[in-house]
């Protein structure tokens, strides 16, 4: 899993200090990105003592609590709590993940939690994914197809198995802000998770505009930023391999007259 640099310890700008209330012997310092770009304030640190003999096995448990128990100010998107939806992506421990998904017994010592790098912050935890939503629009995910019927669209076992391993993404969004290309080029380059699911319908058997879809993406900076860094392929909480979607497209493309 690929590290992301974080500020050492001693540059953070310390924030408030939450200390145990609890009297537990079993504590764990969690430290936690705070901003709120409309206070005009500075970004911080906040430090909370966590009690983990009252605490369930995941980063969001700890999210939760903290909320719930300590500082119901605190920011950060979760609904499924399951590794479905999509919406606790984050930075913990220099890793992007999602909280729901991630035991903080596989992190040591103090627990860093931070916004998916490299967006635009909204509050706390909540980056700005709008331009990663256009963007996903821009390849238009659905199925274009002409036939009109009111009977399943149907396909082989074979042509329904080359959607294996695309259509499980949950547009999480840990892949494209672990990516430097993204990270330079976010507002022209597609990105990892995007150019996954253009590639979902680019070969899916049923789809009529495989030609037009790949005309769309063949393009220097919405496909070709991508120079095969594979952090994205690394960060996929789903275990997805988008890099290797972003090689099929470009194989496609130098192989096809588009
Ligand atoms: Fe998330 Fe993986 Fe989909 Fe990227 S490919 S958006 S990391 S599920
Ligand atoms: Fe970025 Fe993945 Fe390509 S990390 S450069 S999208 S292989
Ligand atoms: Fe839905 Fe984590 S809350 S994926």
């Amino acid at each position: 899993m690929v590290q992301i640099n974080l500020p050492k310890n001693s540059e953070i700008q310390k924030g408030k200090y939450y200390k145990d209330k609890t009297g537990s012997k079993n504590l764990r310092k969690i430290n936690v990105y705070r901003w709120d770009p409309s206070t005009g304030e500075n970004p911080r640190i906040d430090t909370y003592e966590i009690d983990m003999d009252n605490c369930p096995s995941k980063v969001l448990d700890i999210l939760n609590k903290i909320k719930n128990e300590i500082d119901p100010s605190l920011a950060y998107r979760r609904s499924c709590s399951h590794g479905v939806c999509g919406s606790c992506a984050m930075n913990m421990d220099g890793k992007n993940g999602l909280a729901c998904t991630k035991p903080h017994s596989e992190i040591k010592g103090d627990i860093n939690i931070y916004p998916l790098p490299h967006l635009k912050v909204l509050k706390d935890l909540i980056g700005d994914l709008s331009t990663l939503y256009k963007q996903y629009e821009s390849v238009q995910p659905w199925l274009k197809t002409s036939k009109k019927t009111d009977k399943e669209n149907l396909q082989s076992k074979e042509d329904r198995s080359k959607l294996d391993g695309l259509y499980e993404c949950i547009m999480c969004a840990c892949c494209s802000t672990a990516c430097p290309s993204y990270w330079w080029n976010g507002d022209k380059y597609l990105g990892p998770a995007v150019l996954l699911q253009a590639y979902r319908w680019i070969v899916d058997s049923r789809d009529e505009d495989r030609k037009e879809r790949l005309k769309k993406v063949a393009d220097e900076l919405k496909l070709y930023r991508c120079h095969t860094i594979m952090n994205c392929t690394n960060a996929c909480p789903k275990g997805l391999n988008p890099a290797k979607a972003i090689a099929e497209i470009k194989k496609m493309l130098a192989t096809s007259n588009v």
